[in-house]
């Protein structure tokens, strides 16, 4: 058995929660490194579109070139191309809550995460990382914001970003939703607050505010 780097941290919740800059500096702050496993099922359904999404997903995942590096937030090459940008949009939001349904592409993404997280100093951030791909871990949280603060934040970001600048705060509200019943309903891995899981309402709070309260939970539980 190799020896653990630290300990295994999770960050579970919706989109808009604030796991993604919440899990980056967290990470930061403490040393360790940051996977954004999110990123990774949005990767597999930018790839499933642009290789012609009628194959058999079994045979594509078996041929699939993504690399992975998550050193200054995720950074995704897809046959070398750097689509880090790309996986960013509302489409593929929406196709990558589609894909990650499939049976075949949420082994694919588990057994990546635990590959990359498995030796510890990590803080995984998702769906699922508390739940699923790390039962187990050391010390999980459940990040949740009320809908109309989550829509809010991610309208500032699609409006910030050369992507999507037009979209309206009605239509990702309700994109949100979906997605919301989406990924609590689906069979296979729903979106739940693990077990174990601290539960952490950011409506209200700030960014930093939220890793301050991280860190003490951090250092208050053995
Ligand atoms: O966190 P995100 O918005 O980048 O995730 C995009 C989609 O990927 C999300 O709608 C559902 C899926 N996902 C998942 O099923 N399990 C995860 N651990 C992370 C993301």
């Amino acid at each position: 058995m190799s020896s653990r780097k630290g300990l295994i941290i999770t960050i579970d919740g919706p989109s808009g929660a604030g796991k993604s800059t919440v899990a980056r500096k967290l990470a930061e702050r403490i040393g360790y490194r940051y996977l954004d496993s999110g990123a990774m099922y949005r990767a597999v359904a930018y790839a499933y579109r642009a290789t012609g999404d009628q194959q058999e997903i079994g045979r594509f995942l078996g041929n699939l070139d993504l690399s992975f590096s998550f050193d200054e937030g995720a950074k995704v090459c897809f046959n070398g191309e750097d689509i880090s940008t790309s996986i960013r949009s509302s489409e593929i939001s929406l196709a990558a809550s589609r894909i990650s349904q499939d049976p075949k592409v949420r082994e694919y993404c588990t057994q990546l995460q635990r590959r990359l997280g498995e030796e510890g100093g990590v803080v995984l951030e998702g769906r699922d990382t508390g739940s699923v791909v790390f039962p187990h871990a050391d010390r999980k949280f459940f990040l949740d914001a009320n809908v109309a603060e989550r829509a809010r934040r991610r309208h500032v970001e699609v409006t910030a970003s050369e992507t999507g600048s037009d979209e309206s705060f009605s239509k990702i509200q309700a994109e949100i939703e979906k997605r919301d019943r989406d990924d609590s309903s689906r069979s296979l891995a729903p979106l739940i607050k693990p077990e174990g899981a601290v539960y952490v309402d950011t409506t209200e709070k700030g960014i930093d505010e939220v890793v301050d309260l991280l860190v003490k939970a951090l250092g208050e539980r053995p």
